[in-house]
């Protein structure tokens, strides 16, 4: 490391940001965090609060700004806040994770309008710069191993995953770009914020549990739910403070600048291992997979189409199996092992998420 940095972090406030800001706070680094709402800000001073973070008063320092505002209110911004502008590297986590498009234009508003707000900002105030990206830029692909490079534009599975490949563009050659894969909660408490992606799925069992033990018309046995995937499939999952520290160790060092790094598990669970996880967990049968592209089976009655509604956000997730290869993140961080998957482990994800619904967290 060459000495403590001074970091602009966008996104603090978010799900990865939160452990973003307790892994730069831990290792001594400065930094200045933008923020748009008063009560998130709120949430994630508690949140550090009960790790003892920050450790001294000018280790953290707020302030209030929308990313695609950074750029035209800079010279406001370092008028109000003293030592601002001594800022040396940029740590974007900021994005809209909305995966299909909304009034607004999110996804693509924030995610393409941000980055290249940032790049105007950056033309005028020199900073070395980190984008969290998604490893899902390589679009839809089936078991192809995926370099650490930049891809050509893919058959993208979602808005989401096209806005933020158009946001790399920007930046090749310019930022470190750390591309994780689908970010679960934490590995040790199981704590998360934000539950897309892989959590749905287990969102719609939990439903499809729930109102099996009110129906009499369904066999929790015989499901006969075909999932357009290959049981060998994988979604690759990887734990939260995985993901933070290893996106700090790897900007740490300057020899890593502005390559691209896979943040994405080493050994992530099979389709079939997290079906057969499921049915031991929830007591269900019949789910079989059914290859990827293949017809979805008609809902039999309105439980099924219930939790067919459920599911549909992320069929399409289940359908993709890149195999993500992570040469410059082993040569950068070999001393930074992921956290292994296991039962226990996804038992504590999933009892999280279970509470969390309830409000008893
Ligand atoms: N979660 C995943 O599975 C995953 C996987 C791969 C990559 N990523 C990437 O990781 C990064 C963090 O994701 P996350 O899961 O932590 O998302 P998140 O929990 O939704 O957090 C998003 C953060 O961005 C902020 N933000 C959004 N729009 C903004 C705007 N216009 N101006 C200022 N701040 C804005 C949010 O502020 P508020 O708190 O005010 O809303 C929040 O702090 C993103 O770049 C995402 O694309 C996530």
């Amino acid at each position: 490391m060459s000495g403590p940095m001074k970091v602009l972090l966008t996104g603090g406030t978010g799900f990865l940001g939160e452990y973003l800001l307790v892994e730069l706070l831990e290792r001594g680094h400065t930094v200045w965090a933008l923020y748009r709402s008063e009560s998130r800000r709120l949430d994630t001073i508690r949140f550090l609060g009960s790790l003892g973070l920050p450790r001294n008063a000018d280790g953290l320092h707020w302030f209030k700004c929308e990313v695609l505002e950074l750029d035209e209110q800079w010279d406001k911004l370092c008028q109000q806040n003293h030592g601002i502008d001594q800022v040396n590297t940029l740590l974007h986590s900021a994005a809209s994770t909305r995966l299909y498009m909304d009034k607004l234009g999110d996804p693509l508003r924030t995610n393409l309008g941000g980055a290249k707000v940032l790049v105007r900002l950056l033309a005028r105030i020199p900073m070395q710069v980190h984008i969290i990206s998604t490893a899902y830029v390589c679009g839809l692909v089936q078991d192809a191993i995926i370099r650490e490079i930049n891809h050509p534009r893919g058959d993208f599975v979602n808005v989401y995953e096209e806005s933020k490949w158009d946001a790399e563009q920007l930046w090749h050659g310019k930022a470190t770009l750390l591309r994780p894969s689908i970010i679960v909660g934490h590995s040790e408490t199981a704590r998360c914020k934000s539950f897309t992606g892989w959590y749905i799925l287990f969102q719609a069992l939990h439903l499809l549990d729930r109102l099996l033990h009110e129906s009499k018309d369904s066999n929790r046995l015989d499901l006969n739910i075909n999932l357009p995937a290959y049981s060998h499939a994988a979604t690759n999952i990887v734990p939260v403070d995985y993901v933070a520290k290893a996106a700090v160790a790897i900007i740490e060092s300057s020899d890593n600048h502005n390559n691209i790094f896979h943040l994405t598990h080493t050994d992530p669970p099979s389709h079939q291992w997290t079906m057969n996880y499921i049915c031991k967990r929830f007591n269900m049968g019949g789910i079989h997979f059914s290859g990827a592209g293949t017809p979805i089976t008609e809902p039999r009655n309105l439980i099924e189409r219930m939790v067919w509604r459920q599911m549909k956000t992320i069929l399409s997730h289940f359908s993709n199996n890149p195999v993500f290869d992570r040469s410059n993140t082993d040569r950068a961080i070999p001393h930074i092992p992921v956290p292994p998957i296991t039962e226990d482990r996804v038992t504590k994800l999933v009892d999280y998420a279970i509470e969390k619904e309830k409000g008893a967290l």
